[in-house]
């Protein structure tokens, strides 16, 4: 079932989102780590090169400094590019990390694909994640056309772990028909 939550309306909510669309095309380009805890996290790193010839992903490697258990909170804020700047679009969501694995909403589940990364309950320890990017059949629908930067902040408990920043460009394909004689 589709919970779609704008926090503008509604400040808390949903843990499962299961989001599914194909009513556009989504593109990924990157993913940069703004900031991160160092009482959390050390070594963290995030690359995002060219997978094949189309289609970019993502290294990550980070150590866990902390057992982490279930409590693992994101917040996600899209931004969209409008005159050369991106600019809050009002769409923000806050979610279950642990489910949105379990559900791979946005791909989130595909993070456990390759490297060593694991399910929640996260243990310390050294983790790689490779060659991972989004899954935009598992956004959510109607999101117009537009270049966007979707924040996620991830949360412990209140307190915030990592800021990484994910570019993305969603399209909806023109379709021509011809005409049959
Ligand atoms: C690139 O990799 C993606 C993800 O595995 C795949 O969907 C796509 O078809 C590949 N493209 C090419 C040109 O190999
Ligand atoms: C994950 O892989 C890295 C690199 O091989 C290794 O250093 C690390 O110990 C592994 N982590 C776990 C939890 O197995
Ligand atoms: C990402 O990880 C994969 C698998 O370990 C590796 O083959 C690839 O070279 C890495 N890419 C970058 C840019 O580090």
């Amino acid at each position: 079932m589709l919970r779609l939550v704008i926090l503008i309306f509604l400040p808390s909510v949903a843990a499962d989102l299961l989001f599914q669309q194909n009513d556009y095309e989504l593109t990924f380009e990157r993913i940069e780590l703004e900031e991160f805890d160092k009482g959390f996290l050390k070594d963290a790193r995030i690359v995002t090169s060219k997978y094949n010839r189309t289609t970019p992903a993502m290294n990550a490697s980070f150590t866990y400094l902390q057992n982490f258990d279930r409590d693992m909170q994101v917040v996600l804020q899209a931004y969209t590019f409008l005159s050369n700047e991106y600019r809050l679009f009002p769409m923000r969501f806050q979610f279950d990390a642990c489910a949105a694995m379990d559900n791979n909403d946005f791909g989130f589940g595909r993070l456990l694909d390759c490297g060593n990364f694991t399910k929640c309950p996260l243990k310390k320890g050294r983790y790689l994640i490779c060659n991972w990017s989004p899954d935009g059949s598992r956004f959510p629908p109607n999101i117009p056309n537009g270049k966007y930067m979707m924040k996620l902040e991830w949360y412990h408990a209140n307190i915030k772990i990592f800021v990484a920043n994910m570019y993305v460009n969603i399209y909806r394909p023109l379709t021509f028909f011809k005409q049959k004689h």
